[in-house]
């Protein structure tokens, strides 16, 4: 069995009243994949967080290559290597790729002034590693999401990571690059890095996981390898509920709840028309930048559309703003939680 690379014991944490992490016990071996699946709320990024130092749990211990670490903060964690790409990457969108990549490394060798020259053979040396092909002296503001997360992903080897965690990496790409990634997240795991995802689609789990943990409500329910998951279990320990995978039939009735009529904004959408009736699933999908997006904050008033009609239950409505949205009971969970929800 592979070596053991982070160890963690009965792990409690609570926010004054709300207890986020009720005793979790998680092993992470060096050289796999692992994927952490929970619902929201569950307590993944909470458990991420007393991993990088940034929480230091309630109670419950903490053993990195087999050495208990009493007080974890996150200079003690990127010195055992542990490494983590939240979401917004943390990346600087007014240097380039080279300078994002080596600025860790000037800051943690406690060097007053940055070796541009050290910094873009440092960056092209990274790249080479993951097999990624970008210019070094780009502007990363002029990357797609997955060529930012490249950069990131970059930073973390120069840092010489042991374990890299990344939380919910797939959300914003598209299935190719989501192929991409997961053929640099494998590489990675060849050379003896641990990699954790935070993860809660079925088909991405079942896809690179080699071992999963299952969250639920601050509780560990399980951790397996995953040919020990079927679609089943996977969903039913992740719920808490029983889910047979039947065809969900909606039952929608005749009368019409809301239409759109070629509905138009510049550079987001053009042109777009649809009908809801009662009871209705809607569905409306895309790349990313495709204007997807843009149709929902239309329709709630953040960024108004600019020709076309909007009808509620027959009657024609204008929505100029959120207030008006809210007026007409209309209600939004946007695709930026963290940031617009
Ligand atoms: N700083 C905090 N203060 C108070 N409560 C918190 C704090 N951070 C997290 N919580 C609470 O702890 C619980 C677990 O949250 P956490 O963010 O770890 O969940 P998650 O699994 O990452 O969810 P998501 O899928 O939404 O990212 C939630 O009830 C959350 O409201
Ligand atoms: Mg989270």
């Amino acid at each position: 069995m592979a070596e053991t690379f982070l160890e963690l014991k009965d792990i409690h944490k609570s926010f004054g009243g709300v207890q986020a992490l009720k005793g979790v016990d998680l092993t992470i071996r060096c050289g796999e994949i692992h994927c952490l699946a929970g619902e929201n709320g569950s307590g993944k990024s909470t458990l991420i967080k007393v991993i990088s130092g940034a929480h230091e749990p309630t109670k419950g211990e903490i053993y990195i290559e087999g050495e208990r670490i009493l007080h974890l903060n996150p200079i003690i964690a990127i010195e055992h290597g542990i490494q983590v790409i939240y979401q917004d990457f943390a990346i600087f969108p007014n240097l380039t790729v080279a300078e994002n990549i080596a600025i860790n490394r000037a800051v943690s060798t406690g060097a007053k002034l940055m070796n541009w020259k050290g910094a873009r053979e440092l960056a092209l040396e990274a790249m080479e590693q993951i097999g990624a092909k970008m210019d070094p002296d780009v502007l990363v503001e002029n990357l797609s999401v997955a060529n930012r997360q490249m950069v990131a992903i970059c930073r973390t080897i120069i840092n010489d990571a042991k374990l890299l965690i990344l939380d919910e990496p797939t959300a914003a790409l598209t299935s190719k690059e989501v192929q991409k990634l997961y053929t640099i997240l494998r590489r990675l795991r060849d050379k003896g890095i641990a990699v954790m995802i935070v993860n809660h689609k079925l088909d991405e789990v079942f896809e690179i996981a080699e071992r999963l943990t299952i969250l639920r409500n601050g509780e560990k329910i399980s951790t397996g390898m995953i040919d020990e998951y079927d679609r089943n279990r996977f969903v039913k320990e992740l719920t808490g509920r029983n889910i047979s995978e039947s065809f969900y039939e909606p039952k929608v009735s005749e009368d019409e709840i809301f239409r759109a009529e070629n509905i138009s904004r510049k550079g987001a959408f053009e042109d777009v028309s649809f009908s809801l009736k009662r009871g209705d699933v809607f569905g409306i999908t895309g790349l990313l930048d495709s204007g997807r997006g843009q149709i929902g904050d239309a329709l709630f008033g953040i960024n108004p559309i600019q020709s076309g009609k909007i009808f509620l239950q027959g009657k024609q409505i204008e929505i100029n703003s959120t207030e008006d949205a809210v007026r007409h009971k209309i209600a939004y969970v946007p695709e930026d939680r963290l940031t617009q929800g």
